[in-house]
């Protein structure tokens, strides 16, 4: 292997370097590489499920069942309870990520500035990592949307009591 060879190796692997490059540069210039306005095609479960009409004949003792099988092993259902997720009492019409004092990831403060809506509810709860990409609620999401709405029906019975009432909080 002399100097020359090695010069000859060296000069043909520049030459073709920058033949692939001039060839990449060309193509890009013929065909535009920009993304359809709509996509093509949506994954399946995507979209959103409109959850009013599933509400109307919505099952709280359903929900309750769900939410403290599934809910309280992250959320505490009484104020003052400590969990790993933020107290679900009065969630339904707060400002999302607006609990005082509970250390929201980014994701979910994202959303902050609108209301717990039932939609909103019925879409986080459908899958929280799509609703918010990188939330902290490591839960994959309620895939039947009777279930969920049985949830949120639920979830509108968990408010602080009134000083007048007497009934207290749902356990
Ligand atoms: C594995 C634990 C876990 C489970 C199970 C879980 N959550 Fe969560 N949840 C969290 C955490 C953690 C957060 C805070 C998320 C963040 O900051 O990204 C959260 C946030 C929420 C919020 C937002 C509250 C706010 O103040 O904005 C709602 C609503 C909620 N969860 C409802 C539910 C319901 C309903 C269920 C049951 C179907 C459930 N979660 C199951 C851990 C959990």
């Amino acid at each position: 292997m002399d100097g020359r060879f090695l010069n000859r190796v060296a000069v043909s692997a520049l030459l073709s370097v920058t033949v692939m490059a001039g060839a990449l540069i060309a193509a890009r210039s013929i065909v535009p590489d920009t993304a359809p306005v709509t996509p093509v095609f949506r994954l399946p479960n995507v979209q959103t499920v409109p959850v009013a009409p599933f509400l109307a004949r919505a099952n709280s003792a359903h929900g309750g069942q769900l939410v403290r099988r599934i809910c309280a092993q992250c959320h505490s259902l009484a104020v003052g309870g400590e969990s790993a997720g933020p107290v679900l009492v009065d969630v339904t019409g707060r400002n999302i990520a607006s609990l005082p004092g509970y250390a929201y990831s980014a994701a979910l403060r994202q959303h902050s500035g609108q209301v717990w809506d039932d939609q909103g509810l019925s879409d986080w709860l459908m899958s929280p990592a799509r609703y918010a990409a990188g939330t902290r609620m490591s839960f994959a999401g309620l895939s039947d949307v009777q279930d969920r709405a049985d949830v949120i029906v639920f979830l509108h019975t968990l408010r602080t009591p009134s000083p007048t009432s007497t009934t207290g909080v749902a356990q």
